[in-house]
């Protein structure tokens, strides 16, 4: 079975690489108007290359232009009718022992994994609520269940807030028709970053992580861009305030 997002108008955040690229191409793919923005230009366009996905660069971290980005959107496109918060990751931070670990990491990793799913359902909730209609999927993570791999503090504590969004936003916007959910990605080597936290695993730390999973296989970044497109699409209807791991049965 397929789907079919034909004429419907997507935004998406973190789109040059990984699981943000390969959901900007799935929806894209599937006949939707694809609105994709990263800080990453050159990266954003790759994912752009060939097809109809409209770009917008811009730092998530500003408030203003996330607004803007989202008026921008709905003056050419009208009400954005899904919004998939996938920016975020530990932007390129080491774990340190908790006495060591620096307020400003901590504040520019919350900036981008929590604050601007904040800053872009603000934005994009008043066209959605006036239309009556509308998906939220933000991309939080194992670590948003659970500690972090990474022993990065604050990108375990950003997670779990970004699920508290989730079911937070999910009763605030549920009376006016719009479902918000989450994908929970596990250990995932999709982009630049993850390939190179993946390859200091060593070939037999690999091995120990692949075993752990039921399905004994690395995920692929459309695995993550699939759970999206089910959350994006009437299949799931009735389904509001969840999170759903999509992580091979990592127990
Ligand atoms: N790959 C994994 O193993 C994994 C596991 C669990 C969750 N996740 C989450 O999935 C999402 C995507 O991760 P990924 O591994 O595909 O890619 P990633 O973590 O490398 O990057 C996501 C994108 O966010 C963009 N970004 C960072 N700061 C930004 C800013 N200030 N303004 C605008 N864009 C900015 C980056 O340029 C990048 O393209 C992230 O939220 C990440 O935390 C990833």
């Amino acid at each position: 079975m397929d789907l079919d997002f034909n004429g419907r108008v997507v935004a998406i955040t973190g789109a040059a690489t990984g699981f943000g690229r390969a959901t900007a191409q799935a929806f894209a793919a599937r006949g939707a108007r694809v609105f994709a923005t990263d800080i990453d230009a050159a990266g954003l366009a790759e994912t752009a290359a060939g097809s109809t996905i409209a770009t917008h660069v811009m730092d998530l971290t500003d408030p203003g232009a996330v607004a803007a980005w989202a008026k921008q959107i709905e003056a050419e496109a009208g009400a954005c009718q899904v919004l998939v918060n996938n920016a975020g990751g530990v932007l390129g931070r080491k774990f340190h022992p908790i006495e060591e670990a620096s307020l400003e990491d901590w504040h520019a990793i919350f900036a981008v994994n929590l604050d601007a799913a904040f800053l872009t359902i603000r934005a994009f909730a008043p066209a959605m609520k006036a239309a009556r209609t509308g998906r939220i999927i933000n991309i939080s993570s194992g670590a948003g269940l659970r500690a972090s791999r990474t022993g990065i503090q604050a990108y375990a504590s950003a997670k779990h807030a970004a699920v508290g969004l989730t079911r937070q936003m999910a009763q605030e916007l549920g009376p006016f028709g719009i479902n918000v959910n989450s994908v929970a990605p596990g250990l995932f080597a999709v982009s630049p970053g993850t390939r190179e936290s993946w390859a200091n695993y060593g070939a037999e730390g690999q091995k120990r992580v692949i075993e752990g999973l039921a399905l004994r296989r690395m995920g692929e970044a459309e695995d993550i861009a699939k759970a999206v497109l089910f959350f994006a699409s009437p299949l799931s209807d009735f389904v509001t305030g969840q999170v759903l791991p999509v992580n091979g049965g990592s127990f």
